[in-house]
């Protein structure tokens, strides 16, 4: 089959709502932070396939762990007995979580995981409220879509309604403040948002959900005090703080879990993505007594607990510990932010630079100063990386998706680094076709 063909017939079965299409790469292997596609190209990938390929594609440790599970018992409930490879990582999940001697929840995506939080959170606390932030994107079950503050979730309730209550607060993107330039005043700004939505709900609101570093909604960083400053208001109301690690997570910003960065204990955590590399497997690790608030099995998935994708997730966490993956990730981002910023002094299309480890965002703007977001340029980037060897995505429109494997090799993250100035360089220069608008959708 060629790729033509596949993608033609991808758009005859597929329904649109599963997917949108970034760059016409059909990938047939895997290794690390190569893709090679069906015509036989290689290609470097910046996108860990959306923030899951922690530890690289086909890495060998969770290849094996997967390949021995999988002859010895591929599946036994969970739900209704027992399996030792669930219990081996919930013991180490409950060592990892920024959480005192919590529970945990296993389930399939971080949506799911996203919403055991928000249920557990409403039955704990019997309050109707949530409070959320725009931009967030939380997952795509009802549940989730309700608190999610991003566009695309905004179109869909639109169409099927809400779930519930809940308040949106502006999530603290420095770039885009009053105070760009003045963290300090940057944070009391946002904080003081938050503020007036507790004063307003915070009596009856169960949970503030969170992610750490604003993901989907552009890759935003917020000031370095900033949770810490929340999580006191959250508690003079005994809001409860839901840290939604599903992007974040499993050391991708340096830490196991973002959140502490800002030294602050969450009440829940939801985790998905790279805890499986690859493989479907959730978490939802909870203080206890919150756990506690639901029947049993209200809220369990028929595949939850699955022994291979636990062997999977355990060799995940074993490689991360034994390669000191966290603290490649500081070195690498650093690596990568210095390259960024160096890229911005010479290309006037970079309006903004940020991240932590290798969680990093790059924000093309029309014009400095009005900060008006270069949509089509950014398309254009991503579809002459593509044509240079470098699968790059983007958010919210026009900012860059920088979250190569932890374990990406030096060599191959400065080449693909080198691609991506020669990309930016080439769309500034106009020497980009229009194929790109005609193809490159993203969201
Ligand atoms: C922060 C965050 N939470 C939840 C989700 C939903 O996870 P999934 O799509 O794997 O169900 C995502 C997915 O992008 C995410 O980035």
């Amino acid at each position: 089959m060629y790729t033509q063909e596949v993608i033609s017939k991808y758009g005859r079965l597929f329904s649109r709502v599963n997917r949108v299409n970034y760059v016409p790469v059909v990938a047939v292997e895997g290794r690390n932070a190569i893709i090679r596609d069906l015509s036989g190209r290689e290609f470097i990938d910046f996108t860990s396939s959306a923030a899951v390929m922690n530890v690289g594609y086909c890495n060998e440790r969770v290849v094996k762990a997967i390949e021995s599970q999988v002859r010895r018992l591929n599946h036994f409930t969970f739900i209704y007995g027992f399996n030792v490879e669930a219990l081996e990582l919930a013991e180490k999940l409950a060592k990892l979580a920024p959480i005192d001697s919590p529970k945990i929840l296993l389930g399939l995506s971080g949506s799911d995981a996203c919403e055991a939080a928000l249920v557990l959170a409403r039955a704990f606390s019997k309050r109707k409220y949530f409070i959320s932030y725009s931009g967030s994107f939380h997952g795509a079950t009802v549940g989730t879509t309700s608190v999610s503050g991003i566009g695309l979730s905004t179109k869909v309730k639109e169409k099927i309604g809400e779930w519930g209550s809940v308040v949106f607060v502006p999530y603290p993107n420095c770039y885009r403040s009053p105070h760009p330039d003045n963290p300090v005043k940057c944070m009391s700004h946002y904080v003081e948002k938050i503020k007036e939505v507790l004063e307003e709900v915070g009596d009856d609101a169960a949970a503030l959900i969170a992610e750490p570093i604003q993901g989907d909604g552009g890759i935003i960083v917020p000031p370095d005090n900033y949770f810490s400053e929340v999580k006191k208001l959250l508690d003079k109301y005994g809001v409860l703080l839901i840290d939604d690690e599903v992007q974040t997570g499993m050391g991708r910003t340096g830490k196991w879990f973002a959140i502490e960065h800002y030294g602050v204990k969450p009440d829940l955590v939801a985790l998905g993505k790279a805890l499986g590399n690859g493989l479907p497997i959730s978490a939802t690790i909870g203080r206890e007594e919150v756990t506690k608030s639901l029947p049993p099995l209200a809220y369990g998935f028929t595949l939850s607990g699955n022994p291979v994708a636990c062997r999977a997730a355990l060799a995940v966490i074993e490689e991360i510990e034994e390669r000191d993956l966290l603290e490649r990730a500081r070195v690498l981002g650093k690596r990568v932010l210095a390259r960024l910023r160096k890229m911005m002094e010479e290309h006037e299309l970079i309006g903004d630079v940020r991240g932590k480890g290798l969680m990093i965002g790059v924000e093309l703007v029309k014009d400095r100063e009005t900060k008006e977001r270069a949509i089509k340029e950014t398309k254009k980037v991503v579809w002459r990386a593509y044509e240079l060897g470098l699968i790059v995505f983007f958010l919210s429109g026009n900012v860059l998706r920088i979250q190569p494997p932890l374990t990406v090799e030096e060599e191959v993250l400065d080449k693909g680094l080198d691609i991506l100035e020669q990309a930016i360089r080439d769309a500034e220069e106009g020497k980009v076709g229009n194929d790109a608008l005609k193809f490159v959708e993203g969201w």
